[in-house]
């Protein structure tokens, strides 16, 4: 059975919006396997997002995450990494359709960093290697 790993990150939190993703998700059909609330350190978060080194959004991208609590997951089900991001909608929430986390909850603030509510794990290989960052216990 496939896991993926879903952050609600840090503006999905402060808004309270923690419970809506996590219902969203169990209603979708998936188990929770692991549920922790945390401040992303920057060592943290510049191992979960490696691949976007040296990108203009990089810099705001980690500062953001790690400006204050998220809650982290894994989730479990079958094809459950594609369809996390189906439930998540576009990565711009301006784009994102209606009925996603992102299109239904999320819009562009101005901002330098897209502040798009949700993670999901975009291939196993990513849920791995992430999983082990976020969840080293499993
Ligand atoms: P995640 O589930 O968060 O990984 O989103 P994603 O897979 O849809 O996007 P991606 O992995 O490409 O980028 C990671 C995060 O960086 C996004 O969720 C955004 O917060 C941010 N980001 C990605 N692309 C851009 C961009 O072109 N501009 C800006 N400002 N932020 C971006
Ligand atoms: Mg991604």
């Amino acid at each position: 059975i496939e896991r993926s790993l879903v952050i609600v990150k840090p503006d999905g939190f402060q808004r309270g919006l923690s419970g809506e993703v996590l219902r969203r998700i169990e209603a979708k059909g998936y188990t929770l396997v692991a549920l922790s609330i945390l401040t992303p350190t920057v060592e943290q978060l510049a191992a979960h997002y490696a691949e976007h080194e040296g990108k203009p959004f990089y810099e705001p991208l980690v500062e953001f995450m790690s400006s204050g609590p998220v809650t982290a997951a894994v989730i479990e089900g079958q094809d459950c990494i594609r369809g996390f991001r189906s439930l998540a909608g576009a990565t711009n929430p301006t784009d994102a359709a209606p009925g996603t986390i992102r299109g239904d909850l999320g819009r562009d603030w101005g901002l330098k960093v897209q502040q798009n509510i949700v993670h999901g794990s975009d291939s196993p290989e990513s849920a791995a290697r992430e999983i082990a960052i976020w969840f080293p216990q499993l």
